[in-house]
Formats: structure tokens, C-alpha cells, sequence
């Protein structure tokens, strides 16, 4: 392996001088520097990272903990973070993000021995001993998370929960389920808020049995629409707290013949690619997750250059109508959302 004791060797100079040129550090002149560089590649010198990042004080890598990569929210997510981190010369460490803070804990304190120069973290479980150990490592909360300690960079739960809601109640539907999300994650609670307040607005009862909660995934959507749907046999719509969700609820309403959108409308939140091919196509709020992943990558950067603490970021949501939603009162069909 080429060293580089070897480029200096061959450049007739003192490893500092070449050592300072290779990590782009003062004290060699431009044209010396070229020289260094050109022998260096000669040689085929291949930095050594560790050495370097002690060089440099930074690792150029960042962390990026997520709790599902099979749910198709989540790799367009990554694909945000993965633009800026190249745009950066970063390296992206892509991370499971447990649900439990017991089995979170020690997953961030390996990044910190790792001396990653930052991390993102979709929290699901995110207490305050385990903010604790992010330590003095620049951390943002992306999508998951509330915002206090951390910056974090997400949609309006409870906006996103309304507007899906308000878009069944415009369509003239006043028996409206919510299939919801884990209980436990904020971005559910705010959700089921955000269904509850339209329904009052409306001047419509917010009844505990009109609410099941599934587990984001599409078995979850199943097995929750089924018991929603024998609970409240009377319901023309449902609100599902994400697309899988709602793509699991379609599959159940084909198991039972249930005509959607005409016998039962559904409107998911996330919009995912698959959803445009679902049958029907899913009405949705649509996130815009490859723009939260940028958003939340360029906020890091902006923490580990030491600008100072960095503002929470919101995006907006945007409904997109699919085929999954049945006007019931037409004087109400002006409401429906952007078409496809
Ligand atoms: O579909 C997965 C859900 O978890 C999304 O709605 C996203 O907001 C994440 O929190």
C-alpha cells in the first residue's frame, strides 16, 4: 500500500509538507501542491480516512437512523439525505431505528465512538436519557419528533390529519372512521387530532369506537379496517393514518365485496408511489418526503458548521386526488383535491 512517507519520498519533500497538501491544508504553495497531487496519484495513494478525519477533526459522515425500510416512505426519504450528503462529499450511515429507547441507546452511542459528524433520527422512541446521549454530536429529528431540544424537520401531523378528513366531509360524507396509526407515535396522536377536529368543525360526534388503531403496515390496515368496519357497519369513509394502511384496508374491502369508493371512500396520508396504482387509486395527502430528507440533511450541515442553532422546519402537504373518494352530495364535489 502506497503511504505517505512513499509520495514523499517521491516528491523529494518532508511528509508535513505533503501530508498538509493532501488534506488541502495552508503552508504548500498551489503549484507544489499540484505536484504532490499529480505524484500522489501516480503512485495510486489512496488517503487514509482514519488518519485524515484525526487530520481534519471531522469524519465527513453522517448517520441516518430510520425505523422501517420496508415501507416505502422511508427509501424516499433516504434518497433526500443521500442528495445532500453527496452534494457534500458525505458519507451516509444508514441506521435501524428501533422502536424501544433501551435498544436505541446503544445504537447512538457507537455512532458517537464512531465520531460521526452528525445525526438524523426518525425517533419512535426518543426519551430524555437517550436525547441525553446524543452528547455534543449535532442531531436533527426528521419527520418523527417534537420539537424541543433538537431541531426537527416534518409536516403538520395534525394539519395533514384535517385535511384528509375535511376532504371526505367536502365530498358529503358525515360517518368517517379513523384507522390510525400506533398509538404511541406523536405523528399518530396529531393525526387522530387533526380527524377529530374536522369532525367537530362539522358539527359531528368524535366517538372512541369510530377510531382503530393499526401499526402502519398493510396487515395492520387489514386487521384494524376489519374490526372498524364490524364495529361501525354504518361508516361510508374512512381516514387511514397512511398509505399502507389504507392499501391494507383495500384489500379487505375486495375480500368483501365492498364497493370503493361508492360503499365505503378512503383517503390515506404519506403519498407513496405505490398508491397511484392501488385499485382504485388512493386519495391521499401526499408528504413531500424526498424534500423532508433535504430539508432535514441541510439543517444538520448547517449545525455542524457551527452557524448556531438552526429553526424547526415545516413543509406543506398536498392532497392528491385518486379515484378512492365518492362524492356523495355533488354540491360538495368542488372540494375535491389535485388531480393526478
Ligand atoms: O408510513 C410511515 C409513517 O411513519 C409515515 O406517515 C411517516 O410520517 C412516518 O412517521
Amino acid at each position: 500500500m502506497v503511504t505517505v512517507y512513499d509520495v514523499a519520498q517521491a516528491c523529494g519533500l518532508s511528509i508535513a509538507s505533503v501530508s498538509r497538501a493532501l488534506n488541502g491544508q495552508p503552508g504548500v504553495s498551489q503549484a507544489t501542491a499540484e505536484r504532490i497531487a499529480r505524484i500522489a496519484g501516480e503512485l495510486g495513494y489512496q488517503p487514509n480516512e482514519v488518519a485524515r478525519s484525526l487530520v481534519a477533526g471531522s469524519t465527513q459522515t453522517i448517520a441516518l437512523l430510520v425505523p422501517d425500510i420496508t415501507n416505502p416512505f422511508f427509501p424516499e426519504l433516504v434518497k433526500g439525505v443521500q442528495s445532500v450528503a453527496d452534494e457534500n462529499d458525505l458519507l451516509l450511515l444508514l441506521v435501524d431505528a428501533p422502536k424501544d429507547a433501551d435498544e436505541l441507546r446503544p445504537r447512538l452511542a457507537a455512532l458517537q465512538r464512531k465520531q460521526v459528524d452528525g445525526i438524523l433520527l426518525v425517533a419512535s422512541a426518543l426519551d430524555g436519557r437517550t436525547e441525553e446521549l446524543f452528547g455534543d454530536v449535532p442531531a436533527v429529528l426528521l419527520d418523527r419528533g417534537r420539537s424541543g431540544r433538537h431541531a426537527t424537520v416534518r409536516v403538520d401531523q395534525e394539519a395533514a390529519g384535517y385535511a384528509a378528513t375535511r376532504h371526505l366531509l367536502d365530498a358529503g360524507h358525515t360517518r368517517i372512521g379513523h384507522l390510525a396509526g400506533p398509538e404511541v407515535l406523536e405523528v399518530s396522536q396529531d393525526r387522530r387530532a387533526g380527524w377529530a377536529r374536522a369532525l367537530t368543525e362539522a358539527g359531528l360526534p368524535v366517538e372512541d369506537r369510530l377510531v382503530l388503531a393499526g401499526d402502519f403496515e398493510e396487515e395492520g390496515g387489514h386487521r384494524a379496517g376489519a374490526q372498524l368496519l364490524d364495529r361501525n357497519p354504518d361508516l361510508t369513509a374512512v381516514f387511514a393514518a397512511n398509505d399502507l394502511s389504507a392499501i391494507g384496508l383495500l384489500a379487505l374491502c375486495a375480500e368483501r365485496g365492498i364497493d370503493v369508493p361508492r360503499e365505503l371512500s378512503v383517503v390515506g396520508l404519506d403519498g407513496i408511489e405505490l398508491a397511484r396504482y392501488t385499485t382504485p387509486a388512493l386519495t391521499t395527502v401526499a408528504q413531500p418526503i424526498r424534500e423532508l430528507g433535504e430539508a432535514a440533511c441541510r439543517s444538520l450541515l448547517a449545525l455542524i458548521s457551527g452557524g448556531g442553532p438552526v429553526a424547526d422546519v415545516t413543509l406543506p402537504t398536498r392532497l392528491v386526488a385518486g379515484a378512492s373518494v365518492h362524492v356523495v352530495n355533488r354540491d360538495a364535489a368542488v372540494a375535491v383535491g389535485v388531480p393526478r
